[in-house]
Order: C-alpha cells, then structure tokens, then sequence
C-alpha cells in the first residue's frame, strides 16, 4: 500500500512537472495578451540540479528582447515580464509603485521567518513595517553604531596579523573567509548588540551557522527552485529552503537578544529597541500576518530580525570579497584609495566623518556593484491589473515584473565601454553624461534596499582599514579565481587567497 502511494505521488510529481515545464515553453499566454514573447534559456534539469538558477537566463532573454522596450516569457508556469526599458521600470517601481507593491508568493507553508519577514510581506503590513524599522537605518543611527563597526575592523586587522608571514613579509590570507567573519560581526554587534568575538572563538557556532545561509548543497538549492518556482508544490511537501537547524539556531539566538535588550533597556532607539517595542506592543504598528490571524508579536520581531541578519551578512561579504579581489587586480586603483585615505585620515584611527569624506572609495565599491551586483535582478509582483504607458497593453493581477540590473549595468546604451573596470565614470562630471537610472545595485523605489547606509558604511570601513595597513597583491593563483554568479549574486571562490604586506 504504501509503495503504492509513493508511485502515485511520483507520478503525480512527474506530471505536475511535465506540465510546468510545457509552459515554460509555451508563448501563447503572452502572444494572447499582444506581448512579445521570449523563450526561457534556462531548463527545468538546469534549474532542479542546480547548475542554474532562474535569473541565469536573464541576460540571455534581455538580449534576445533587442530594441523591444518588454517582453514576456514563462518561468515553469510563472509569466514573468521583463521590463527593458528603463523610464517604463522606473515608472512601474516608483509612480506605479500601488500596482507592483509586493514581491513574488512565497508557499503558504514556509517558515514564519520567512513569511513574516519585511522582504516578503505585504500590503499595508509591509508599508507599515517598513514605516516602523526605517529610524534604525538611518545615517543618524549608522553614526551611532559606527564604533560597533570600528571594533570589528581592528579585530579583521588582528586576525590577519597573526597569519603566518611568507618569506616577503606578507600575510596570504583567505578573503571570503575573513569577510564573511568581519560582516557577521559587523550586524551580530551593530544590530543585535552582541558580543561574537568572532574573530578569536575559532569554533562559532554563530558564524558556523551563519554560513549555511550560502553555502547551500545540491539538495538545497533544488529545494529553493521548488520553493520559489513552484510554491504549489513545495506547500504540498512542506519544503523550506531555510536549513531548518539554522532557522532554530538563530530563532533562538536573537529572541535572547531581543529579551536582553527588554530587560536591561539603554534607552537608545536603534534597531534592537525598535524589535522590543514591536515585541512589548510599545511600538504602534497595525500588520496583518499571514493567514489573517494575528501572529504572537514576539515571532514577529524574530522573523524581521533574522530577516536583518540574512539580507545585511552574505550580500556586504560577498561586495567585500570582490572589492578586495579588484583592489588586487588593479594596483594602480588601489594606490590612488590608499592616497585617499591617507590624505583624509592621516595617522589618526578611521572615523565616520573620514568614511564621508572618501568620494574615490565610494565611486571605486559602485563600480565593483555594477560589474558585479550583489542582487542581479528585481522583481515585483503586480497586485491590480495595469495598462502599461504608451501601449494597448495590459499586464494581468499576479504577473511577475522583472528587470535585469546586471544587463542594464553591462548596457552599451548607457555605459562607455561597459566591461571596463572604471571608477572615475561615477565621478561627478562624468555622471551628468550617463544615466543615472542604469544603476541599480540596491534596488529602486520605495522598496528597495533599506540598509543602503549601513553596507555603505561598512564596506568602505573594511576596505578603508586595509588598505590604510596593507599593499594588497595577487597570488600566483589569483587569475584563477574570477568573481562567479553564485544563486544569489556574485562572490569570489572560498579557495582565494590574496597577500596583505604591512606598510609599517
Ligand atoms: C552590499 C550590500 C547590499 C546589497 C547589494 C543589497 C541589495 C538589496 C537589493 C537589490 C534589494 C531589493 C531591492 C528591490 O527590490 O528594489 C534589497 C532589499 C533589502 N535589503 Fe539589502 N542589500 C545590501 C545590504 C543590506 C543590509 C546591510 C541590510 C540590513 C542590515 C539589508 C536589508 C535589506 C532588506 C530588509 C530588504 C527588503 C526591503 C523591503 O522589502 O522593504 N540589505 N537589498
């Protein structure tokens, strides 16, 4: 009996998926609608093995759309519209926003930390959560926050200095490792008030766990295809991609830190004060959980806070990495950083007021972002049924819009010579010649990324410090570790390791 049931259920998965797969090469739904219609790149075998992922085709299908200004194609079912045009995208993501305010339905059955998370809600429940959380993020409070920053940048700085010196006085260090360590401690601390003495506790568990947010196996990234192409279905089996010890390890972990934070307030309105007032109901916020019921206002402020630490970790180690990466490969680039920096900072320690100050930095992490963004393509869902500007066309309620920053980021319409690495082109006279809405790592309209300031912040501190301390040079197997498009953006190989030569 049982064998029985398995087979039927197999056969059903097998149908289910034929089906799926049958109208992702199916163009009838948009050629009905009068819309052009592209045919995914990317295969269901591609995409259930986990050699692709959904936004690997993207830059396939914005080519294949040529001079057309959108185009529709199937993603398993899914229709998506890729918006190329860029005055149509920002119209959509910002003056339209009413029609595109939500993301892409995540199964009824996932995990509340994802459900219930600012990224994927909803509505008037996400404008009045973001309405809620957005004092934490602001320049004020990163100010605040900065000696959090700072800390951790001198514990990066120790670290390295107790690896072994090669017989040219240079440390070889392994960079995705010593960035995923700075970012985790960066947020533990500035966001949640914790003490992870990352950098010395060679056994974190914190870190351990933190890490098998990206590190993902074969097993995983196929449950996150199922989980983000075919809801349906992962409702039906009940497949999560959050690694399930991970999501309890770090429910736990932060509804502690949330709980400290109640008992022993400070009195200051960051982040973390933000998350008790949502838990204690001090903070006045009307949101609709999933379901429709009211969820327990604790969960609610663990689901924002793991959300935090997800979002704010991988994506500023990730930017880190490459950064550094192209510090190494462009030495001439990394003196004229390091002229910067001690101009700006001279022997006295980095502060916040000299992180403003350092424009060529600044310009140096966009240009890594364009060529490299940490998040290559947006998506919004449309929530009422909208004729698009300038056409007969209307796009259904439930349709998914796409736009795909790393192509616009690689255009030749709006970049000089693209693949050029190039700081200076978001100097301020050369930007008055580009256009200013071909940019895009952080997302564009009133959802986009609402730790800009924070990642900003940390990012150039990181690269401030190492610089300031170290002449950063290649390997002799460097070459062989280009920046590569993992599932969600781009990072460098965990095996590459760039020499820091101290200065003095
Ligand atoms: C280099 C680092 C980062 C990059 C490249 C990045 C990029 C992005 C992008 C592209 C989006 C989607 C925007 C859109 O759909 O228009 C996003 C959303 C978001 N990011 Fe970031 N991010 C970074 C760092 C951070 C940090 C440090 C935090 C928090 C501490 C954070 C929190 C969030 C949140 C909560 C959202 C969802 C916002 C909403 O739906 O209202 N991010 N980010």
């Amino acid at each position: 009996m049982d064998n029985l049931i398995i087979i039927l259920a197999l056969i059903l998965i097998f149908v289910y998926l034929i089906k799926r797969w049958f109208l992702s090469s199916y163009t009838g739904y948009w050629t009905k609608l009068g819309i052009i219609s592209i045919k995914n790149k990317v295969s269901l075998f591609d995409l259930l093995t986990g050699k692709k992922s959904n936004n690997d085709g993207d830059m396939q299908h914005y080519t294949a759309l040529g001079q057309e200004r959108y185009g529709g194609l199937m993603e398993f079912g899914i229709p998506l519209l890729l918006v190329k045009d860029l005055s149509l995208a920002r119209t959509i993501f910002i003056k339209d926003f009413h029609h595109f305010s939500e993301r892409r339905d995540v199964p009824n059955s996932s995990d509340t930390l994802i459900t219930d998370s600012l990224f994927f809600m909803r509505g008037q429940s996400w404008k009045n959560m973001r309405t809620f959380l957005s004092p934490g993020f602001t320049s004020g409070m990163v100010r605040k926050k900065f000696p959090h920053f700072a800390r951790s940048a001198t514990n990066l700085q120790n670290w390295m200095n107790t690896h072994q010196k090669t017989s040219s006085g240079e440390y070889e260090i392994p960079v995705s490792d010593a960035m995923r360590k700075y970012a985790v401690e960066v947020i533990g601390a500035a966001a949640f008030g914790l003490n992870l003495n990352i950098f010395s506790d060679k056994n974190s568990k914190f870190l351990e766990m933190a890490d098998r947010i990206e590190n993902i196996n074969v097993w995983q990234k196929f449950k996150f295809a199922i989980f983000q192409t075919f809801p349906r279905f992962a409702d039906l089996f009940k497949i999560s991609p959050l690694d399930s010890d991970m999501s309890k390890y770090f429910r736990n972990v932060l509804a502690s830190a949330i709980e400290a934070r109640e008992l022993s307030s400070c009195g200051e309105k960051d982040f973390l004060q933000l998350l008790v007032d949502l838990k204690t109901g001090t903070g006045k916020i009307e949101v609709q959980a999933k379901q429709g019921d009211h969820k327990s206002r604790e969960d609610l402020a663990v689901s924002q806070a793991c959300l935090f630490l997800i979002a704010g970790f991988d994506t500023v180690a990730n930017n880190l990495m490459v950064s550094t990466y192209m510090l190494a490969t462009y030495p001439e680039l990394q003196q004229k950083v390091r002229e910067e920096v001690d101009r700006i900072c001279g022997e006295s320690e980095i502060c916040y007021d000299h992180i403003n100050e350092m424009g060529f930095l600044d310009n140096f992490i966009a240009e890594t972002l364009r060529l490299y963004p940490g998040v290559p393509r947006l998506e919004r869902k449309c929530v009422l049924d909208y004729p698009i500007p300038n056409s007969t066309h209307v796009i259904p309620k439930g349709t998914i819009v796409i736009v795909v920053a790393e192509s616009v980021h690689k255009d030749a319409q709006y970049w000089t010579n693209p693949l050029r690495f190039d700081p200076d082109r978001f100097n301020l006279e050369n930007k008055a010649i580009q256009n200013n809405n071909a940019y895009m790592p952080f997302g564009i309209g009133p959802r986009n990324c609402i730790g800009i300031k924070f990642a900003l912040v940390e990012t150039k501190l990181a690269l401030a410090t190492l610089v300031k301390h170290y002449e950063i040079s290649g390997t002799e197997t460097t070459q062989d570790y280009v920046p590569v498009k993992d599932l969600f953006g781009y990072k460098t190989h965990p095996d590459l390791k760039l020499r820091f030569k101290p200065r003095k």
